[in-house]
């Protein structure tokens, strides 16, 4: 059965809250909730998990390796500074794919250069909520297409 880890990255937790014009109104427990009812329909097993420190999160890809066959993952504000999640990105061995809510290259120059794309199999952005289902969406495609990927022990 095919695995995903959908991660979580910083200021992810206040969502609805948050600049909810930029990001929408949705919680992250309602986003978490409607992509869960996706994975149920199509036999995925799906796991997330937001935290708002780099360290955990690179925890949590290394967690991954041992049961996960790919990660859709939205870094929040760490895509744009993180060379130690592009390390555990590579390290993990995992096809992952960087999500936004917003569509960064509308926003601030800052944020429009990723320092984790390079090593991402793809990135999705300003989609609001949906970002997450089409990547999930096309991790599921692409685990498909290359069961190479695919973590041994599921
Ligand atoms: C974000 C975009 C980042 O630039 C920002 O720092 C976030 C959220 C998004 O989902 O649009 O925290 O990743």
């Amino acid at each position: 059965m095919t695995a995903i880890l959908v991660l979580h990255g910083p200021n992810l937790n206040l969502l609805g809250k948050r600049e909810p014009s930029i990001y929408g109104s949705l919680t992250l427990d309602e986003i978490n909730a409607r992509l869960m009812e996706y994975a149920q329909r199509e036999g995925l097993v799906l796991r997330t998990f937001q935290s708002n420190h780099e360290g955990a999160l690179i925890d949590s890809l290394h967690e991954a390796m041992s049961w996960a066959d790919g990660v859709v993952f939205n870094p929040g504000a760490y895509t744009h500074t993180s060379y130690a999640l592009r390390d555990a990105i590579v390290a993990s061995g995992l096809p992952v794919v960087e999500v936004h809510l917003s569509n960064v290259y509308a926003r601030e120059e800052f944020r429009h250069r990723s320092m984790l794309a390079p090593v991402c199999i793809g990135q999705v952005a300003g989609f609001g909520w949906r970002s997450y289902l089409v990547a999930l969406y096309a991790l599921q495609g692409y685990l498909t297409e290359h069961p190479g990927h695919r973590h041994p022990q599921t």
